[in-house]
């Protein structure tokens, strides 16, 4: 798969901060797909790809769901912006033909879901530990995700519900499945 030319047509769909963003994903997933041992270019393909239905309006991603027969639930309904890792997996799909494996860690890199691959989880934590990313606990976070990823995921998403929380957005199911069964799994 040529890389570069997927990087230019992302390149052209994004703002120059998302991109720089989305280097920092490419990046950040690159060095825990080699600290977990996980396939190096499914790592990077899918962290180039993630967000590059990011930019679309409220109503193009709706209407590109349509299209495409795309399910929406009701929140994402209502949150048209989740549905960017959805759209972008299937866009990545039909234009690269990307692995299944690629397109599950894109489609869940926002809400994280139960039973994430470990590409999944890279992808989602490098999302939130890139070194553009600009918050309190960044680097603590980061240095936990190089020790243990299950726990990385868990302290991230407890953040993101919070700021959803603080914010009166809503929660994602996806989230809560996911953060319930790694803190199980943690009880063990
Ligand atoms: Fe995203
Ligand atoms: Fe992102």
């Amino acid at each position: 798969m040529e890389i570069e030319k997927i990087k230019n047509d992302v390149k052209n769909m994004l703002s120059k901060e998302r991109y720089t963003h989305t280097l920092g994903v490419e990046k950040r997933a690159l060095e825990l797909a080699k600290i977990y041992e996980v396939n190096e270019e499914a790592a990077q393909i899918a962290a180039i790809l993630h967000d590059m239905a990011k930019e679309l309006t409220k109503q193009e991603k709706l209407n590109y769901a349509k299209e495409n027969q795309l399910e929406v639930d009701e929140i994402e309904k209502s949150s048209p912006g989740l549905l960017h890792g959805k759209i972008a997996a299937d866009m990545a799909k039909k234009k690269y033909h990307i692995a299944e494996e690629v397109q599950s860690a894109i489609t869940y890199h926002t809400t994280g879901r139960q039973n994430m691959s470990m590409l999944d989880k890279i992808i989602f934590v490098a999302d939130a530990t890139e070194e553009n990313r600009e918050y309190a606990d960044l680097e603590e976070i980061r240095e936990l995700s190089e020790k243990n990823l299950n726990e990385a995921i868990i302290t991230i998403i407890n953040f993101n519900i919070q700021e959803n929380i603080e914010k009166g957005k809503l929660l994602h199911p996806n989230s809560i499945l996911a953060r319930n069964q790694l803190l199980i799994e943690k009880m063990k």
